[in-house]
């Protein structure tokens, strides 16, 4: 299985601070049992066109299976994640970010502020999740099993 792993971050992306949230995705995948993965790793700005035109690219000509974006899902300006994400896949599950948020809420009050979402674009599943490096831990084990049937229904 092809998975890209990208952050979305202005800062990370120009060297202020190290990336940390996107190492943290496959490092919680392979804990999970994770199912085989060829990694793709991308650091991009939070920059819409920038965003549309890379998702694009890895569901289109890498043949991704699945993406999984950290970052850039919060309400500040520079923050759309959710926005590029809705403008390239072709199909929603919002399941995704309604059960991080509401099951994050549960020891994060601040869970509710992020506005990440889910969906298909062809064969390609995308999910977005928070930048903080502690909520991927918290939030892929969650959705995880519904990944991996996504993915199997995206063969059929
Ligand atoms: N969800 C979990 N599980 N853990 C967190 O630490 N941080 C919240 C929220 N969701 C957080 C979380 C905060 S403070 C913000 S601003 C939003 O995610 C959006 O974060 P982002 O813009 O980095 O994606």
């Amino acid at each position: 299985m092809k998975v890209a792993r990208v952050t979305l971050s202005d800062r990370a992306s120009s060297g202020v601070y190290e990336d940390r949230s996107g190492p943290e995705i496959e490092r919680v995948w392979t804990t999970l049992g994770g199912a085989e993965a060829e990694w793709i790793r991308v650091l991009i700005p939070d920059d819409f066109e920038t965003i549309v035109s890379t998702l694009r690219q890895l569901c289109d000509e890498d043949s991704c299976d699945l993406i999984i974006t950290t970052g850039g899902t919060g309400p500040a300006p520079r923050d759309v994640t959710p926005e590029a994400t809705r403008a390239v896949i072709q199909r929603e599950l919002p399941g995704f970010g309604e059960i991080m948020r509401v099951r994050s809420f549960e020891f994060v009050k601040t869970a509710i502020l992020s506005r990440s979402t889910a969906g298909t674009r062809g064969r390609a599943l995308i999910v977005n999740m928070p930048g903080n490096p502690k909520a991927i831990g918290e939030c892929l084990p969650l959705v995880y099993p519904a990944i991996l049937e996504a993915l199997k229904h995206l063969q059929e």
